[in-house]
């Protein structure tokens, strides 16, 4: 059976982006596949983050990978901080990373553009998505488009450790999903949906109510020709509602842009809301009784146990392939 291990930071609200472009795979491949889901807070705190939102954030987030249908009897799902051999092996993956390399990273240099006090953690996260990664085996990284780039970098790094010292890593596989990939911004769809816009209009946060969620919806960046149809390059704000309705309803972008041939965007924006509605309400109401109760500890009690069991051989193998510790005589 193949491995799949994917991670989502647990820094602020978790949008409609996060659950079409990865949570929502993740739930699809549990089923013939080994998985780990790894709430990645260590990764959250390359940014200054609060503390006591951080905690919050940490719960919320793995409250909503089960509320989504990931099954901890199928799927593993668990805390980084809480599985030291991630930040060990991120130290030794970073001993393999060049400057140069991290520094081409789009992502680093987006976050870093024009600020002064940049943390050295934003220009090293790599190399621990890398650890994240390679300790468990991994055959398939399921994610959304934004991070192809890193997980290029992650199977050069693993081939180079492979090469120099030992070949103990397997060289993982992004999987992107062909449809949400990249869900757009509500208020200007020509940049990435995402939980870090400082305006709550441009993403629906998985935990909105019914009644935000219309509004945004019913807000959201068109155009004025007012005929529902997928052309990214001219109709970037319709094609992208087109995909988040695709996604929710099950119903392929054809079928719906035969649906609204002649509806205009008033309809058609109606019907994008309340599919949503329809996909996040039973997540919402699951989550919901997830953190009231104890389940939520025991699911990640037993998650951190098994995740430190797999990863404490593969960080023992690379420690022996590069000679760090001792040998007892
Ligand atoms: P993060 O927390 O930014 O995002 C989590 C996942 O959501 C996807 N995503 C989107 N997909 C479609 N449309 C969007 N607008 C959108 N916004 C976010 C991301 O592509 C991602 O799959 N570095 C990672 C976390 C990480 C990781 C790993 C992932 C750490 N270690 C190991 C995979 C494997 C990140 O910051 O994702």
């Amino acid at each position: 059976m193949k491995t799949i291990f994917s991670g989502i930071q647990p820094s602020g609200v978790l949008t409609l982006g996060n659950y079409l472009g990865a949570m929502k795979n993740f739930v699809e491949v549990q089923e013939d596949h080994e998985c780990y889901f790894c709430v990645v807070d260590q990764h959250a705190i390359t940014v200054p983050q609060d503390r006591l939102e951080l905690r919050k954030n940490i719960k919320s987030l793995a409250a909503l990978y089960v509320a989504s249908g990931i099954d901890p009897k199928k799927s593993t799902i668990f805390i980084q901080s809480e599985v030291p051999a991630h930040a060990q092996l991120g130290w030794m993956m970073q001993c393999v990373s060049y400057i140069g390399e991290l520094e081409r990273m789009t992502q680093f240099k987006d976050k870093s553009d024009g600020k002064e006090a940049v943390s050295s953690a934003l220009l090293t996260y790599p190399p621990l998505m890398a650890a994240d990664i390679l300790l468990y085996k991994t055959d398939i990284v399921p994610v959304g488009e934004d991070q192809k780039q890193h997980l290029e970098l992650t199977r050069n790094l693993a081939e180079r450790f492979n090469k120099k010292y030992n070949d103990i890593f397997t060289i993982p596989e992004v999987k992107i999903a062909k449809v949400g990939a990249r869900i757009m911004s509500l208020t200007e769809p020509t940049k990435k949906m995402s939980k870090s816009n400082p305006n709550p209009k441009s993403y629906v946060s998985m935990l909105d109510d019914e009644k935000q969620i219309i509004k945004k919806i019913k807000s959201a960046v068109t155009d004025s020709d007012n005929k529902v149809t997928f052309d990214i390059e001219n109709k970037p704000g319709v094609s992208n509602l087109l995909t988040i309705y695709s996604l929710c309803s099950g119903t392929s972008i054809p079928d719906l842009e035969e649906r609204y041939k002649d509806s205009g965007y008033g309809p058609f924006k109606a019907d994008v809301a309340d599919a949503v509605v329809q996909t996040l309400k039973p997540i919402q109401e699951r989550y919901d009784q997830l953190l009231e109760s104890g389940e939520l500890d025991d699911i990640l009690d037993e998650g951190a146990e098994k995740a430190n069991a797999t990863s404490f051989k593969m960080l023992k193998k690379a420690e022996k392939a590069m000679g760090l510790g001792r040998k007892r005589n």
